[in-house]
């Protein structure tokens, strides 16, 4: 197809995932205010400015999406990935699911779960109901319908932003990290680099990772026993070798100090207390090796986006999210900081913020 029909029908992909996403909320909350109409929240109004400046926003981080595939950063198919069989299978389980969150929405329960779950094994941070979700992160139906979810929420943006963490990813393993013994191909004693996506979910970057970072081994580290099922099932369904999943605490990892080139880290931040956050980024400095680099996406920040704060209002209201308020006014350059990282640049693509940070070398 030629560049400016894959153009288009890239366009037209994600407007069509954008306007099903808007459909979809639409639908759920008036059936929400017509069905349960006792349960109510405090919004911040939208103004017809904002939504010029989130389509605005939106239409330039598909166009960064498309000028890095363009540039040869990631194959052009990678644009076109999509969950579809999570999708097909999973997105009537969607609105089945609708009259027990309102339930729990109606009683504020923000921490029910199934009796065959045992909640008492995570911490207390993590034992709720993340974006209402029934269970939590604790069920495999859970795991299946995140994906979608996720999709509609972000109207189709979730991987564009993922995707962003792909350019620094790169030029961090064609840097420093890329010693003799990994560029020597040839080599016996070649050391593939060693990647680790913390709080992997179920593997939608790692997935990417892999298929534009071939000759990497990767890991993958997540408190959920469920969405490591559901990552090694995708994983496993793709080509290429399987990364390393464990389950465990992103702020106790069982690596050893210095054993990773590179730590990615998406959409975790905002779920954590403002302490564990500093946890994870020490624990981080602690397994990258010396001249590596740590790149953290996650939510937009007050201070860099005033203007999308409706948004940052909102989004916690709505998907009981308890840590994000505070994480929307957290300095993470500080943190990255206090722990021994360097180097630290920021970036922001739609509503995702981007931190690369590099351990200093020996
Ligand atoms: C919003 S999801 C993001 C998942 C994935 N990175 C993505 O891009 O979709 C947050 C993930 O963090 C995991 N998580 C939360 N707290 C964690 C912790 N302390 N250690 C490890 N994983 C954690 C959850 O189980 C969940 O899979």
């Amino acid at each position: 197809m030629p560049d400016t029909l894959t153009k288009l029908a890239y366009q037209a992909f994600q407007d069509g995932k954008n306007y099903f996403g808007l459909g979809h909320k639409a639908i759920a909350t008036q059936l929400r205010t017509w069905l349960r109409p006792s349960i109510k929240f405090e919004l911040k109004s939208i103004t017809p400015e904002f939504l010029d400046e989130v389509s605005r926003r939106r239409q330039v981080l598909l166009d960064t999406d498309w000028q890095d595939a363009e540039a040869g950063l990631y194959d052009k198919s990678l644009l076109f990935d999509n969950p579809w069989q999570d999708f097909f299978e999973y997105y009537p389980a969607i609105w089945f699911d609708l009259p027990g969150l309102w339930d729990r929405m109606e009683s504020s329960d923000t921490a029910a779960f199934d009796s065959d779950i045992d909640p008492t094994l995570y911490p207390s941070y993590y034992r709720r109901n993340f974006h209402n979700q029934t269970n939590g992160y604790l069920s495999d139906l859970s795991a299946n319908l995140y994906d979608t979810q996720v999709e509609l929420l972000f109207g189709g943006t979730a991987d564009p932003m993922r995707r962003r963490i792909l350019k620094p990813l790169k030029a961090a393993l064609s840097g420093d990290v890329t010693s003799t013994q990994v560029a020597d191909k040839s080599s016996a004693n070649r050391r593939l680099p060693k990647v680790l996506d913390v709080a992997c979910g179920t593997a939608r970057t790692l997935n990417m990772v892999r298929a534009v970072c071939p000759d990497v081994s990767l890991f993958g580290i997540d408190l959920s026993p469920a969405y490591l099922r559901k990552a090694n099932q995708l994983l496993s369904e793709a080509p290429g070798t399987l990364p390393q999943l464990v389950q465990g605490q992103a702020e106790d990892m069982p690596y050893r100090d210095d054993f990773f080139d590179a730590l990615v880290c998406v959409f975790l931040f905002h779920e954590l207390p403002g302490p564990v956050r500093q946890q994870v980024i020490d624990e981080a400095y602690r397994v990258t090796q010396p001249g590596g680099t740590f790149i953290i996406c996650d939510s937009i920040q007050m201070v860099d986006t005033p203007e999308l704060e409706p948004m940052m209002i909102n989004f916690p209201e709505l998907f009981h999210e308890p840590f994000y308020r505070d994480y929307t006014h957290d300095n993470l350059s500080d943190r990255l900081t206090q722990s021994g990282f360097t180097e630290i640049d920021t970036e922001i693509h739609f509503f995702s913020k981007y931190w690369i940070a590099r351990k200093p070398s020996a």
